[in-house]
């Protein structure tokens, strides 16, 4: 049986891959995010995982507002990043695992969750910079899976159904025959809001909050509605989605291995971390 050997879920601000590009790793304004990713490194490194399954929100560049999934999947033998307008570098194309989107995807959707299965696809910053992060020589060592969910265009999915879908998720790499080492990322947040009159908008306590209850109390914060989480933690904010997704293919009882928060990197809170399932 394939085993998830942690969870990782980091910020995806765009501004990264810039910083990344110029080399700025050390400068002050960065290092302090930066500075969070070697422990990640040395984890993976240790670890060697086979695949990693990302739960991220596309940015209006695979869907656009005209066709928005509520949940989607990728099942292609390789994935191509674009950009959907940051002008950031593009990283080369990375391998995909169709056989083990397909048990993803049969698995979730037997658990009658609705996705869009997509045997091509394009991927942008919410993918490739946390990968970037993990792995700076550029060479990917892991087949990946992308699952993405809508955090952009209402009606979004409610905490309480991305919880769920994370859920599914974890039993379904469980229940994949293989021996696989599976890492689960989930990206995006923290609080941030990019556009309209809260806009620079960052809630401390809130992240806070939300971290803690990803070690300890995981299923927190679907007592909200989408509405009050945007209200908590920014229209942008409530990609946290993507964590509390990422958080739940884990049992209830995790251990941090690590963890950093920063404010702000571009207009973003960063957030980051490491869980193992508790031994
Ligand atoms: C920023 C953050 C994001 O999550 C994103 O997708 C784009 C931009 C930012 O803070 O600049
Ligand atoms: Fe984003």
């Amino acid at each position: 049986m394939a085993e998830i050997v942690g969870v990782i879920t980091t910020s995806h601000v765009p501004a990264i891959g810039g910083a990344i590009a110029k080399g700025l790793q050390h400068d002050p304004y960065w290092a302090p995010f930066f500075d969070g990713f070697p422990p990640i490194r040395q984890w993976l490194a240790q670890k060697k995982p086979d695949i990693v399954v990302m739960v991220y929100n596309d940015h209006g560049l695979n869907f656009f507002l005209d066709k928005m999934p509520t949940f989607a999947v990728g099942a292609a033998p390789e994935y191509r990043n674009a950009d959907e307008g940051w002008g950031i570098p593009q990283t080369p194309p990375f391998a995909g695992d169709p056989e083990f989107s397909w048990h993803l995807i049969e698995s979730v959707v037997d658990e009658d969750f609705d996705l869009v299965s997509c045997q091509e696809m394009v991927v942008d910053h919410a993918f490739t910079l946390p990968m970037a992060l993990c792995w700076p020589e550029m060479k990917w060592p892991v087949r990946t899976v992308p699952v993405v969910i809508n955090t952009v265009q209402g009606p979004l999915p409610s905490a309480k159904r991305c919880f769920k879908l994370g859920q599914a998720l974890g039993r379904a790499i469980r229940s994949w025959p293989g021996k696989e080492h599976v890492v689960v990322m989930g990206t995006g947040g923290l609080s941030h809001q990019l556009d309209g009159e809260r806009a620079g908008f960052i809630n401390k306590d809130f992240d806070l909050k939300f971290m803690d209850s990803m070690i300890e109390d995981p299923a927190w914060a679907t007592q909200y509605s989408t509405t009050e989480l945007v209200e908590l933690s920014g229209t942008q904010g409530v990609e946290l989605l993507n964590w509390l997704a990422a958080r739940a293919t884990l049992p209830d009882k995790v251990r941090k291995a690590h963890a950093n928060y920063h404010i702000p990197i571009s207009n973003t809170a960063s957030g980051l971390m490491l869980l193992e399932p508790a031994v």
